[in-house]
């Protein structure tokens, strides 16, 4: 059972012409939340060109940030995601994000215009801080399952409230399985099975496309989780008696 790869995927669905059609030329950028951004430009500003980023979310909205770096909601809805977080390079247009939230993803558009137009575009991911994954003995498992057999333990590995997400068993370096997850906020729990006497490495991995979350499990000290406590209760009710 645990040498199936089980492979599922709630909702991904993907941001397209954002800006119209031409999207061809549009430079991707992945940070965690709490770093800063930089959206590089090497345009030349001259003095009379007028220049404005646009930002436009998955949910459509748009803010319009001046040179300035005033923000200019549309649609009259306030924006404030980007307040004091704004750093505009006036000789090249180039924009720095500070301290990022996932509410910075999306598409950039940077417009100069000058003796020509100049459109630049960047795709901006923030990813929010991975937590680390929690492996449990699934003691209702193993009990209740008929297919289990005495000499094996059930685990559970979970992370709560994630997004953007993969959650694997590894069984040394190749998975066994893997659950993910992408704009949804939830959380996740992934089950593996395995015998006491096993002598491999399992590890259970949180990861999004920049960073990972591992977890080692200790089939030793977990799967006789719940024998012990069983053990610890009784010899805590026979301790009050004493
Ligand atoms: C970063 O933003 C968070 C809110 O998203 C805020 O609580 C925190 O104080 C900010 N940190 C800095 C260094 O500005
Ligand atoms: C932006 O990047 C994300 C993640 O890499 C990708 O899923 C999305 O399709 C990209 N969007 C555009 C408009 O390129
Ligand atoms: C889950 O995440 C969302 C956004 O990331 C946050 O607003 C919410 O408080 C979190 N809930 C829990 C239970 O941590
Ligand atoms: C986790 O990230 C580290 C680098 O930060 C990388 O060396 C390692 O291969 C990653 N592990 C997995 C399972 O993705």
């Amino acid at each position: 059972m645990f040498h199936t790869l089980v492979l599922f995927c709630f909702c991904c669905w993907s941001l397209t012409g954002v800006f119209g059609a031409e999207t061809n030329d549009i430079q991707s950028v992945s940070v965690t939340e709490g770093d800063s951004v930089l959206l590089h430009t090497d345009s030349e500003i001259h003095k009379d060109d007028e220049i404005q980023w646009q930002f436009r979310d998955k949910k459509s909205r748009i803010a319009k940030i001046s040179v300035e770096n005033q923000i200019f909601p549309t649609r009259g809805v306030p924006d404030g995601r980007f307040r004091d977080r704004l750093k505009l390079d006036d000789q090249t247009g180039s924009l720095t994000i500070t301290n990022t939230t996932t509410e910075h993803t999306g598409v950039y558009e940077l417009n100069i215009h000058g003796a020509k137009l100049t459109t630049i575009r960047f795709n901006v991911s923030v990813y929010a801080h991975l937590p680390v994954p929690v492996i449990i003995r699934d003691c209702s498992s193993s009990s209740s399952s008929s297919s289990s057999s005495s000499s094996s333990c059930s685990l559970l590995c979970s992370v709560l409230n994630v997004s953007d997400v993969t959650l694997s068993w590894y069984k040394g370096i190749s998975v066994l399985s893997s659950i993910s997850v992408c704009d949804l906020s939830i959380s996740l729990s992934l089950p593996l099975e395995v015998e006491y006497q096993d002598k491999n490495t399992y590890s259970c991995v949180l990861n999004n496309p920049i960073s990972n979350q591992t977890t080692h499990l200790d089939i030793n000290t977990l799967c006789h989780t719940c024998a012990g406590t069983t053990a610890l209760m009784i010899l805590l009710f026979m301790h009050s008696f004493t």
